[in-house]
């Protein structure tokens, strides 16, 4: 079975292995001799979806959103091909997943777009088990609906659980007559005129050096929480009136694998009467740590095991720093009883939030220690009005890509120069927090500075940008290139 995490065995034209990362080799391209393979066609294409009461007419995977679930074990080869039933170009990006760069999804940068009616197939190794999700990589497409869980099983670990859940968090545009598209040029028609040259005189903070490998300046998210307004936040794609329920017996054990899919919106989650215990951040394992309740940033990932009570329970997604909308709700049900309803506040709300800066990685999670042979500087910059956001100094397209070599430890020194949450993602790797905890998202909090370092071991070119799909768009990404 080791033979199938994909560590084992070299590809023939491998780089040099990093010193002591993990996960040495490249993720290979094509299937080795006795790989198992996981094939499945996904079709993007326009629906009318039910959440439960409000029927929208949107864009999805297949029927259904969240779409279907991709599941395979760490080391087997996909092939998936994406069917393009919409009336646009897209691609999709698999989330989080160490891949190689041609299957990244990235329009312009690994690949053409898929036109409409046309299709494409992505060929990959998921090398590292774990809890992903995958979405167009156009555009905010994302927040029409277009996203999936992809779970990558770990073939070394027993699974000590009775049951497991997979629980995807979305903030939900569609259903009032606007579009993600429509929103995205509200958002920017009502910002006003954005004044010439650089961030709204952010850019020149860029170069400032806050060195040292410190951890975070500020304990919880904070400021402005998100751009948009939405008339529902759904779990599983269910409002809260006719919510997912998970049934299960009292006193069972039960893994639950949350994907934050939402495109502008921050999630408090807690699962009311009962405590979780975090086991994972971003696929990888963590020191078993119990909380009442975490923060998910847009695609942050969390798995946590509950031992479960009799009786009848909310599971709530809160949107951090929004009032309308409501929230999402799922119910676990064990037993009898009457449920609760669609505004039920959970007092693990207000107990102890988790955020990745409190967790410390499990040994087999934590990047080893190494000092950096490179460093670089993002700043994160932008603001509401004019909307425009940026990375050092300008926005994507007019920004000056970092770069790396081959076999580097890199430190990232990331800063956020505004005033809102921003939850950073990058492409085809993960990074260490100053914890050794290894994430490929991470929420940075308004002038919150962070070191962030990685491993160079994926040579290709790569993105590094804010999961508000609105930043992003807006111009708050940055590539990543191996020079
Ligand atoms: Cu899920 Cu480039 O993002
Ligand atoms: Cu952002």
């Amino acid at each position: 079975a080791a033979a199938l995490t994909g560590c084992t065995s070299a590809p023939a034209a491998g780089p040099v292995p990093s010193a002591s990362g993990p996960m040495p080799t490249l993720p290979p391209a094509t299937p080795r001799p006795g790989q198992r393979i996981v094939e499945q066609v996904l079709t993007a294409k326009p629906v009318t979806l039910d959440l439960g009461g409000p029927t929208v007419p949107t864009w999805a995977y297949g029927d259904t959103a969240p779409g279907p679930l991709v599941r395979a074990t760490a080391g087997d080869f996909l092939r998936i091909r994406l069917d393009n039933q919409l009336p646009a170009d897209t691609t999709i990006h698999w989330h989080g997943i160490r891949l190689h760069n041609k299957a990244d999804g990235v329009p312009g940068m690994t690949q053409d777009p898929v036109p409409a009616g046309g299709s494409f197939t992505y060929e990959f190794t998921a090398p590292d088990p774990g809890t992903y999700f995958f979405h167009p990589h156009v555009g905010v497409q994302l927040d029409r609906g277009l996203y999936a869980p992809l779970i990558v099983d770990d073939p070394n670990e027993p699974g000590a659980y009775d049951a497991e859940w997979v629980v995807v968090l979305d903030d939900w545009v569609d259903g009032t007559g606007r579009t993600p598209d429509d929103v995205l040029a509200k958002l920017i028609a009502d910002g006003g005129p954005a004044p010439s040259g650089g961030m709204g005189g952010m850019g020149g903070m860029g170069g400032m050096d806050h060195g040292g490998h410190g951890g975070g300046n500020a304990p919880q998210p904070w400021g402005d929480a998100g751009d948009v307004t939405y008339p529902y936040f759904l779990i599983n794609g269910r409002v809260p009136t006719a919510p997912d329920t998970f049934e299960a017996k009292p006193g069972q054990r039960v893994r639950i694998r949350l994907i934050n899919a939402a495109s502008d919106t921050i999630f408090t989650v807690a699962l009311g009467g009962h405590r979780l215990t975090v086991t994972h951040s971003d696929g990888f394992p963590v020191e078993p740590r119990e909380v009442d309740a975490l923060y998910l940033g847009m695609g942050e990932r969390y798995d946590a095991l509950v031992t479960l009570d009799d009786g009848v329970f909310p599971l709530v997604a809160r949107p951090f720093g929004k009032t309308e909308g409501g929230q999402g709700l799922a119910l676990v049900r064990t037993g009898s009883g009457q449920a609760p309803g669609p505004d039920v506040s959970p007092a693990e709300l207000a107990g102890r939030i988790l955020l990745a800066t409190d967790l410390r990685p499990h040994e087999s999670g934590r990047l080893p220690s190494r000092s950096p042979d490179a460093t670089a500087h993002m700043s994160l910059e932008g603001s509401m009005s004019p909307y425009r956001w940026g990375i050092n100094g300008a926005p994507f397209g007019q920004n000056q890509p970092l770069t790396v070599r081959e076999g580097q430890r890199l430190r990232l020194n990331v800063m956020n120069m505004t005033m809102m949450t921003h939850p950073l993602h990058l492409h085809g790797h993960t990074f260490a927090l100053p914890s050794g905890l290894r994430k490929d998202t991470v929420l940075l909090a308004p002038m919150q500075s962070m070191a962030l370092d990685l491993d160079a071991d994926n040579v290709g070119d790569w993105m590094v940008h804010c999961h508000n799909i609105y930043h992003a768009e807006a111009g708050m990404m940055i590539g990543l290139l191996y020079r």
